[in-house]
């Protein structure tokens, strides 16, 4: 069992589930990043963990040159690494690794609205059904209408929860673009477009309550 969110991160060595999850959401980045028209395009990472599916999609995609982001991440081992992998690929002009709250508002001012948005290990490791209607909804001050939104649910104790995940997303104005389970059957993963408008500041501070731990993550 992972410790902490560090720990975490070293299942993607063992686990199926996670590297055919990461496999799956690198391929939804390069998918939007494809369908991005010319010009800038901008990406914001929520609770971004060590930054890997971005920053391995950004490696070898031809409009990585267009791209600026910024990542959002609590645990300051995970941006070490992810800042170090932004200096190894040059990248460091165009994307920012913030070491900070990623359900605050404030952390996402001057990097939003994006493009492209990745929610990923976060639905899961909310509390409740209501939790996630208030991120979605919080959406709004993260994206551009139109915006790809990228996520991932796991299942567990056979509920297939990305199923309600979807439900709720067509039922708040996201259209679905993609969505597969990983082979092992027990993680969905999204590729969606956010159909409302872009709401310059947000409703609330506090974006969601992220109340996942690392031993029990979903
Ligand atoms: C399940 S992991 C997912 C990491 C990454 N998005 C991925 O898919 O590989 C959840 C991440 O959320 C981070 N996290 C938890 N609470 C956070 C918060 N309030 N602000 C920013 N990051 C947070 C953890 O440190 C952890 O890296």
């Amino acid at each position: 069992m992972p410790k902490d969110w560090y720990e975490w991160h070293d299942l993607y060595n063992t686990e199926p589930k996670l590297q055919q999850r990461l496999e799956i959401v690198r391929e939804y980045i390069a998918y939007s990043l494809n369908a991005s028209p010319d010009g800038a395009i901008r990406i914001v990472s929520v609770c971004a963990g060590d930054g890997r599916d971005l920053l391995g999609t950004l490696k070898n995609h031809p409009r990585a040159k267009d791209v600026s982001a910024r990542l959002v991440e609590i645990n300051s081992n995970l941006v070490e690494r992810g800042r170090a992998t932004i200096e190894f690929l040059g990248l460091a002009k165009q994307i920012e690794f913030i070491n900070g709250d990623a359900t605050l508002a404030t952390n996402y001012v001057g990097a939003v609205p994006a493009d492209i948005v990745i929610v990923c290990g976060v639905f899961g490791n909310l509390a409740q059904e209501a939790e996630l209607n208030r991120l979605l909804d919080n959406l709004s001050f993260l994206s551009k209408p139109g915006a790809f939104v990228i996520w991932t649910r796991g299942h567990s104790n056979g509920i297939t929860y990305s199923d309600n995940v979807r439900k709720i997303l067509s039922a708040s104005g996201f259209e679905e673009v993609n969505f597969k389970l990983t082979a092992t059957g027990d993680m969905g993963v999204g590729l969606h477009r956010y159909r409302g408008e872009n709401l310059a500041a947000p409703k609330e501070q506090q974006l969601f309550v992220f109340s996942g731990i690392p031993s029990k993550a979903r």
